[in-house]
């Protein structure tokens, strides 16, 4: 079994070459982050745009060319927006309820939350402030108002360095996340790991591995034509090895995501990040 998977993988995989110049990672000029905690497996950490070229960095890095800024515009619309029975903006409950100045909250989600008394992904903790704080209804994942807030408050700690917290009781969570990132699913037999830690730098197919950080969610693709959150990406790579998609904000989801931000500590914040 071992050995057919191996086969499956290598044949897909198409090793850095000259195919490969032109991105920051094959050029010697990525920016390096040395992980700042002992537990990470990743000898050097390195943003998702690195392993992208030109044209896609350029887009990402112009403000009026990116397109992923008409979506952060419109979370910063509604962010003082008042909504809900208690006649309040997200704006006016948002330090409060979720004990994290706006700021600084792109930076350090998913998080554990007293109050919910667990892991909270920037989505949840959204919309826990909408209905505790606000008396709001909930906003639904992957929508306009969802990905837009949630867009907006990264883009708040955009060039802030990511620093999540998975020890005290996110601790429980950050476990199950890295067992799931290690764990082989679907008809490939394959993990995240196979991809974006061995084999980060190298082509599978037309694609260039990246080490699969979050940095830049919600992020701008050319191929969905618009912005989407960190679970669509989960569900795409699900869908990529023929395994099962879970639904947005399962908890399985939440758990790979606060794993994978760890990985990513000391990378700086992106949003809106653009990716083919
Ligand atoms: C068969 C290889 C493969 C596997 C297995 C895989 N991915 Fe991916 N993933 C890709 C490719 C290809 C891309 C797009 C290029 C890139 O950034 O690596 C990608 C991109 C990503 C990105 C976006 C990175 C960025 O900077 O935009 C994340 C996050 C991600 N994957 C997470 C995961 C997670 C979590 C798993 C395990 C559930 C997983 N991937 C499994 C192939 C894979």
């Amino acid at each position: 079994m071992f050995k057919k998977v191996t086969l499956t993988l290598a044949g897909m995989l198409v090793a850095g070459s000259a195919l490969a110049a032109g991105t920051p990672y094959h050029d010697g000029t990525a920016t390096v982050v040395e992980p700042s905690d002992s537990r990470n497996p990743l000898g050097e950490v390195i943003s998702g745009l690195d392993f992208r070229k030109d044209m896609i960095r350029d887009m990402q890095a112009d403000e009026f060319e990116n397109p992923g800024m008409l979506t952060v515009e419109y979370g910063e619309g509604i962010w003082d927006q008042v909504d809900g029975s208690k006649g309040l903006s997200l704006a006016q409950v948002w330090e409060e309820c979720s004990g994290v100045a706006a700021d600084v909250a792109g930076a350090v989600y998913p998080r554990y939350h007293d109050g919910a008394g667990k892991v909270l992904t920037l989505e949840q903790q959204i919309n826990y402030c909408r209905e505790t704080a606000m008396g709001a209804k909930t906003y639904k994942w992957e929508k306009a108002d969802m990905l837009g807030m949630t867009a907006y408050i990264r883009y708040l700690a955009n060039g802030s360095p990511i620093n999540v917290d998975v020890d005290g009781p996110a601790n429980a969570t950050f476990q199950k996340g890295e067992a799931l990132f290690y764990e082989r699913v679907g008809q490939l037999d394959m993990s995240c790991a196979h991809c974006h830690e061995d084999n980060y730098g190298n082509y599978i197919r037309a694609d260039m591995l990246s080490q699969g950080h979050i940095n830049g969610f919600p992020t701008y693709r050319v191929k969905w034509n618009g912005i989407g959150s960190t679970h669509r990406r989960f569900r795409g790579c699900n869908d990529n090895i023929r395994a099962t998609k879970l639904p947005y904000g399962h908890e399985d989801y939440v758990a790979l995501e606060l794993y994978i931000a760890w990985r990513g500590n000391g990378l700086t914040v992106e949003t809106p990040a653009v990716r083919q």
